[in-house]
């Protein structure tokens, strides 16, 4: 069975940003454009993810006719288990709908079992973060690592909270709140494929979050762990993929010592 190479997700993430950045509205409020539905009391989705996805699964499916696709709209698609896409046509949904320039495109590819190729574009930075399993992480083709901050107190992090979170006790607010106090700050960017980015570039010293899917991270994740962070969820365990669907990414001094604070105070199910 024919596999993809890096320069192929490259590309498709490429035109799907171009599909974003065309329809992207910098003031919503003066020009409602977007077609919005809702998934659920806070969960958006608009024509644009729509169309983004329509076309990566297409394009996907035009050349690798055998290959699962999971996708955030369409869910899986059949295909053999050896070969597996995770496709985001729209990581940051919330912010595109609200006109704030913080979102991305992200598609990665798993070949038996192994994340091999991930792509995380920004169409509006122009910023295309790469990654080959074994061969390195780039920005733009320049190679990346993570910042070497070794102490939390000085750890500038990142999260995101589900979109059930008026409900669901595992909300990660208590985190927010202890980690807020233990460490220079904690951002809410928006962009779960853009967080594991930014830690893989060092902008940001942590990411983590309890509640995520596949679709989210495994370009981010692998990413992440080729510029050279640990990425495994919050009990430490390598594989982020599967459930429990959590994720912890940082360079190695920290990611222990969130993985002691996260050994002290998660509840496991
Ligand atoms: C969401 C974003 C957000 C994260 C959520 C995701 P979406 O994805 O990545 O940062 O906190 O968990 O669901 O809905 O914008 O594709
Ligand atoms: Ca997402
Ligand atoms: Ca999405």
């Amino acid at each position: 069975m024919s596999t993809p190479t890096l320069d192929e997700l490259e590309n498709l993430a490429r035109q799907a940003g171009i599909i974003l950045r065309q329809s992207y509205e910098p003031l919503p409020g003066a020009i409602n454009h977007l077609q919005i539905d809702y998934k659920g009391p806070i969960d958006l989705v608009t024509d644009v993810d729509r169309r983004s996805e329509n076309f990566l699964l297409r394009q996907i499916r035009d050349s690798y006719p055998d290959h699962r696709v999971i996708a955030e709209e369409s869910g899986a698609l059949k295909g053999h288990p050896d070969h597996v896409w995770y496709i985001d046509p729209l990581d940051g949904t919330v912010n595109y709908a609200h006109g704030i320039p913080f979102f991305s495109v992200s598609i990665a590819y798993q070949e038996k079992g192994e994340l091999a190729l991930g792509v995380v574009y920004d169409p509006m930075r122009d910023e295309c973060f790469t990654a080959e399993a074994g061969k390195g992480a780039w920005l733009n083709g320049k190679p990346i690592c993570p910042s070497s901050t070794q102490d939390l107190a000085h750890c500038l992090l990142t999260t995101g909270f589900p979109y059930n979170i008026r409900t669901n006790p595992n909300n990660n607010l208590d985190h927010f709140a202890r980690l807020s106090l233990l460490t220079q700050g904690v951002r809410r960017l928006g962009s779960a494929a853009l967080d594991c980015c930014y830690v893989a570039c060092g902008r940001l010293d942590g990411y983590w979050e309890n509640e995520i899917a596949p679709y989210d991270v495994a370009a981010g994740g692998l990413i992440a762990r080729q510029a050279g962070a640990v990425v495994t969820n919050l009990y430490g365990e390598a594989d982020f993929l599967t459930p429990p669907m959590t994720i912890l990414v940082a360079p190695p001094a920290i990611h222990a010592q969130l993985s002691d604070y996260f050994q002290t105070y998660l509840k496991r199910d």
